[in-house]
Order: C-alpha cells, then structure tokens, then sequence
C-alpha cells in the first residue's frame, strides 16, 4: 500500500531520489484571486475546465476549499474538498459497526489533479496527503469518520494504493463538471496511523517540508 504519510522529498521509486521540481520545492495554499489559472492542464478536459471556469468561483464563495500546489508562479496541482456526510450504512461494516445509525460527517475529495508535466514527482500524494491532515484536523473540530474521494474510474487505482475502498455513497455525490464518479472511502483511524501524531494541526499556507 502506498504510504500518504511519507514526507515529501522522498522521492517515488524504491529509495529513488526527488526528482526536479518535486515536492520539498512546492507550496500548498488556498487559491487566491490573483493566481492565473488559465494554462493548467492535467490532461482530463472535465478537471481542467472546472479549474479555469468554476475554481474560483469557488473558492470565494467558501463553496469548498481549493487547494493549489505552486512551484514559483505555476500552478502545478489542485484539490477541492469539502465536509460531507455518508449513512453508516454505506460505509465497509468493520466501520461501521461501532458507529451510530445517522448520517455521518466526512471531508470529502471532490476533485485532485496535477500539470501534465509534473504529474509522477509526488505532487498529487503532496495534496491527497495535505486533504487527510484537514479531516483529522475537521475530526477534532467537528467531528469526521474519513475522507471520501469522487474518483474517476481511471483514477481508482491511485486511490486504492493509499488505502481507500469503494462504497455506495448516494447523498452529496458531487457530479456536474466531471460526470459520473465512483466514492471511494478510507477511515480516519486509517488517516491517523499514515500520518503519525499531531497530525491534524496543520496550518495554512502548508509548506511542503
Ligand atoms: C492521478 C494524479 C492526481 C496523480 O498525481 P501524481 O502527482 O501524478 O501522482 P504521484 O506522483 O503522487 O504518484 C505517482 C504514483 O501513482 C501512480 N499513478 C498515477 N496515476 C495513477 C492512476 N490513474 N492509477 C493508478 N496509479 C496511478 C504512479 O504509477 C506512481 O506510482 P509509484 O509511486 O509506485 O511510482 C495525476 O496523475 C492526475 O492529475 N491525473 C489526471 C487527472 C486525474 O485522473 N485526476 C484524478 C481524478 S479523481
């Protein structure tokens, strides 16, 4: 299982260095008005439309928070999350068994999507990790059993080499701009373990360190 946890600058292969412009070089923030959004792409038209047309929209109105991965002025990455809720009984029963029978707070990962050029360096493990430090931290606010992601079929693999299974999600499925999507969950008990202590008090800017 790939590890969310593993700090950044550690590289992708088997004890392989950080290549160019990889992580420890990047800083996570919320999107900000002035940021030029204009020549993203991650190659998926539906994420790259909704970055250049809806992100900031968005992300001003506090609809959810648009998280960017900037490496001097480019935008290399993003991820959309927003507090959700699932019924215990979509969830895996392991988890569910201990849980009550109403619906349940969890931080949900509606988008995730790295440039084109600098997908491969640990980018999208950068912000996949930053959204699971925000549901432990949405968790000790608030209450949060885990993080679902509305994942594209094609993205599935990448989600379940961190851990996260598929479940039934059908209220707040978030569709419209990347169609059909299919929810993957993984526990905030899980979250914790990858992440080590103090995990949820993260502060934002987040630099990648
Ligand atoms: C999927 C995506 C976010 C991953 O980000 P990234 O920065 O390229 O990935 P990372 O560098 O963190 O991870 C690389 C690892 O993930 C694997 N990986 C990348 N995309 C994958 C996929 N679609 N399915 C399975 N594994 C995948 C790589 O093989 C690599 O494995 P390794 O660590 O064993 O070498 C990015 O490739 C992307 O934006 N793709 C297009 C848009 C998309 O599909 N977004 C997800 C929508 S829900």
């Amino acid at each position: 299982m790939r590890d969310p946890g593993r700090e950044a600058g550690g590289g992708h292969g088997p004890g392989g260095p950080e290549k160019p412009g990889g992580p420890s070089a990047v800083v996570l923030r919320r999107l900000e008005a002035h940021d030029d959004r204009s020549g993203f792409s991650c190659g998926q038209p539906d994420l790259d439309r909704y970055f250049h047309r809806f992100a900031g929209q968005h992300a001003r109105r506090r609809v959810s928070r648009v998280c960017v991965a900037v490496l001097g002025r480019e935008i290399i990455g993003y991820s959309v999350s927003a507090p959700g809720q699932v019924e215990a009984t979509e969830l895996p029963a392991q988890v569910a068994r201990r849980l009550p029978k109403y619906p349940l707070p969890v931080l949900r990962l509606a988008r995730l999507a790295v440039a084109l050029a600098h997908q491969g360096h640990g980018i999208g493990r950068l912000l996949l990790r930053n959204v699971l430090r925000e549901a432990v931290a949405l968790r000790d606010r608030h209450g949060c059993v885990g993080v679902v992601v509305d994942a594209k079929s094609e993205a599935v693999g990448y989600y379940a080499a961190f851990g996260f299974r598929r479940v039934e999600v059908v209220a707040g499925q978030i569709q419209g701009e990347t169609g059909a999507t299919i929810q993957l969950f993984l526990p905030i008990k899980t979250i914790e373990r990858a992440l080590g202590p103090g995990a949820g008090g993260c502060a934002s800017p987040l630099k990648a360190t």
